[in-house]
């Protein structure tokens, strides 16, 4: 079986970044990771990785002039490693088109809300200031605008009386961990087409389709 190679950015916890590492230990998981990048030399993702015997950098964005150069830094380095697919997985930094076209359709990211509801920060005080009864994650090709793209994948939780961001932040993550490695898989599946913007998505072996997680009702 031939195996995606991976790249995955990271600034911080790297839970999600755990979570793939977990997913690509199964045989059967049709993608590896060759590299973890972090903007943040004390990232405890780049413990995660080290631990996983995973290539890391920290490649510090203070250091360099502007965004742009910084860019290329980090694509200089997933190119050495013949990365196919990147994974931002809670990297901090807003990327600009420069980088985003450069891996146009090969970029995905993690975003901790049903997009495209609740963009930017603060998802989870959000979604409480709305009133919805149903929050999540959604997977998505990156694009140029903020939290824009094609959606992969989306895992609904509810919102239960008494939440607070913090505890609706910990109900996301936890679908975030299933959400990421099932949309991955389908990705490198060949099961995602891309249609006029929308993400087709194709039956997988064993019948698994489109990532969607829902809660029990
Ligand atoms: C996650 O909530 C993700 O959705 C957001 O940043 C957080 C990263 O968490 N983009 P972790 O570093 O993977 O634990």
């Amino acid at each position: 079986m031939k195996r995606t190679r991976l790249g995955v950015l990271i600034s911080g916890s790297g839970s999600n970044l755990q979570s793939l590492i977990d997913a690509c230990a199964a045989p059967d998981f049709p993608a590896e990771i060759k590299l973890v990048l972090s903007n943040k030399s004390d990232a405890f993702g780049l413990e995660r990785a080290a631990k996983a015997g995973i290539d890391r950098t920290a490649v510090a964005h203070k250091a360099f002039p502007d965004r742009e150069s910084f860019e290329r830094a980090l694509s200089e380095k997933l190119e050495a490693a013949h990365v196919e697919l990147v994974i931002l997985a809670g990297f901090m930094r807003i990327l600009t088109p420069y980088f985003v076209e450069r891996w146009r359709d090969r970029l995905v990211n993690i975003h901790p809300s049903l997009l495209p509801s609740f963009k930017g920060t603060d998802t989870h005080a959000q979604a409480l200031a709305a009133g919805v009864k149903l929050h999540g994650c959604s997977v998505h090709y990156v694009r140029p605008g903020l939290d824009d793209g094609p959606i992969i994948g989306q895992a609904a939780v509810p919102v239960l009386p008494g939440d607070d961001p913090k505890s609706l932040a910990a109900r996301v993550l936890t679908a975030e961990h299933k959400l990421y490695p099932a949309c991955v898989r389908a990705i490198c599946e060949g099961r995602v087409k891309l249609v006029n913007e929308i993400c087709e998505i194709g039956g997988g072996s064993g019948g698994s389709s489109a990532p969607l997680i829902n809660p029990a009702s």
